[in-house]
């Protein structure tokens, strides 16, 4: 298998930072027993779990999205503020168990702080209502003598929270979830609550629900597009198939591309993309589980080749960035979690680790390229046997992402090897560019199939060595490279 890769000293566009964020939600054992463990030797006197802090701080997560998902169409805020024994102990009636609301909105205030991150709040549109979601705006963010303000400063937070990215609502198209309802009755709910919240505060911006179906994101485009700042779009993949599961995030790209030419279309520029879940999920049944259970807790194994299809999905984000101003994986922790923990140790998964590499080893300018690959033709069933299938002709088995650090003036080429058994013979001409004449490689891979366990924690780990720059090498099967390549003068 080859490929040829020309890369150009050109800027072809800026990459948000926020497309390696991060979703945390009241489902299993994400935030309870997760990031945020009472009970756990290792957390420390907030009640945040260290190792998980210490990772996640590593891969510089630019933004949390919290309280769900499916949780959030329940959850009232108030509930999870003042005196931890004065909250209320409630069902929590979407994934099961008991939710203590000992992890409410100034703790994860502080967690967003502590970390680094931006905090994006989801309201809820089921069991919500408009007046509360103002409530909690006002609590989070306003400064006046008035109720709520008031409330988070007794509370012991003088300065506002300044949360500036609030979601309305979640995948209230489907009949999953608290608060379904019809395209018409979103799109009305949606104008109301971002005229009014920005209203109380206009330097919020204001995630829509997107459903990855065209006539339910036009009417919401169409209604409501001119008070929104992002439209959301969730993908779920993975199957036993190895091609099936890498393949899924060039369905993915289809899907963003699809919905980047309606916002076109709705002349909506100003909207970006915020694909704020994603992720491999497999069979585990969310009903099943509950039933045998009584909690879901989603906890999934995560191998190589999901580490590929997140690989894959990078790249994608890369080459789209002029329309995805936001992506999250889903989730941080245990459910769906890139980080696994028990009471007294932590895992990182593959998947952790390409984002390890992406945001600690690509920069935030992306470069021209050409690129000569070999491609393939798939039929695939997708997400919870079958739910989504698809069709593609032209998956590719290489891809590249070129980007630019200009703080550091280091070029970075990721390269992915999809190609199960076959080698990748890559040329690469960089005679537009000032390259020094030593790299550093970052290289993930191993066995498609392998994970790291908490007897095993390293089987798939990232290993870096100095290399002589050469045109032309060989990329391993199954395999991401990322390349990093001083200047010898700054390009940009
Ligand atoms: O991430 C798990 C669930 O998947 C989320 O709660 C929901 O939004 C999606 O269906
Ligand atoms: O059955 C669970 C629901 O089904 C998930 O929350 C949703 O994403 C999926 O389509």
């Amino acid at each position: 298998m080859n490929a040829h890769v020309k890369v150009w000293g050109v800027k072809a566009g800026d990459i948000s930072p926020l497309i390696y964020g991060h979703f945390i939600e009241h489902l299993g054992r994400c935030i309870y027993g997760g990031v945020f463990d009472e009970d756990s030797p290792l957390s420390d006197a907030r009640g945040f779990r260290r190792d998980v802090l210490e990772a996640v701080k590593k891969i510089k997560c630019p933004i949390l999205r919290w309280p769900g998902g499916n949780f959030a169409s329940a959850y009232h805020w108030e509930d999870g503020v003042g005196p931890k024994e004065a909250r209320p102990q409630l069902l929590n009636y979407i994934w099961g168990g008991i939710e203590s609301n000992r992890f409410g909105t100034d703790e994860f205030i502080e967690y967003c702080r502590e970390i680094g991150a931006e905090p994006y709040i989801a309201v809820s549109l089921g069991t919500g209502t408009l007046d509360e979601a103002l409530h909690w705006l006002e609590y989070c963010n306003l400064d006046t003598p008035t109720k709520y303000a008031t409330m988070r400063k007794k509370l012991g937070h003088p300065e506002p929270y300044r949360v500036t990215y609030w979601g309305i609502g979640n995948e209230v198209y489907g009949p999953w979830q608290v608060g379904h309802c019809s395209a018409q009755e979103y799109a009305e709910k949606l104008r109301q609550f971002a005229t009014f919240m920005k209203y109380l505060d206009p330097s919020i911006k204001i995630i829509a629900v997107g459903a990855d179906d065209p006539d339910w994101d036009l009417t919401v485009l169409r209604h409501a597009g001119k008070v929104i700042d992002f439209i959301s779009i969730h993908q779920y993949h993975g199957s036993e198939d190895y091609y099936e599961t890498v393949a899924a995030a060039y369905y993915v790209e289809e899907r963003l591309k699809l919905l980047a030419s309606l916002i076109k279309s709705t002349r909506m520029e100003h909207v970006k993309i915020a694909f704020d879940e994603w992720n491999i999920w497999y069979q585990v049944d969310p009903e099943k589980e509950a039933q045998e259970k009584g909690v879901v807790y989603l906890e999934e194994p995560y191998a190589l080749k999901d580490a590929l299809f997140a690989a894959g999905i990078f790249c994608v984000l890369h080459r789209l960035s002029d329309v995805v101003g936001m992506a999250n994986l889903a989730q941080m922790v245990n459910a769906l979690g890139m980080i696994k923990t028990q009471k007294n140790a932590l895992v990182l998964t593959p998947i952790y680790h390409v984002f390890d590499l992406f945001v600690n080893h690509t920069g935030s300018v992306r470069l021209g390229h050409e690129v000569y690959t070999e491609y393939y033709a798939i039929r695939a069933k997708s997400f919870l046997g079958g739910r989504s299938s698809f069709a593609l002709e032209h998956v590719p088995y290489f891809d590249v992402s070129t980007t630019y650090d200009v703080a550091r003036n280091v070029l970075a080429i990721a390269m992915v090897n999809f190609h199960k058994e076959e080698s990748c013979e890559v040329v690469l001409d960089l005679s537009d560019l000032p390259a020094a004449k030593e790299a550093t490689l970052f290289a993930l891979t191993g066995d498609i199939y392998a994970e790291n366990d908490f007897v095993h924690p390293n089987r798939v780990v990232p290993v870096s060595s100095r290399v002589p720059l050469s045109p032309s090498f060989s990329l391993p099967p199954h395999a991401l490279w990322i390349v990093e390549i001083p200047l010898e003068k700054k390009i940009l």
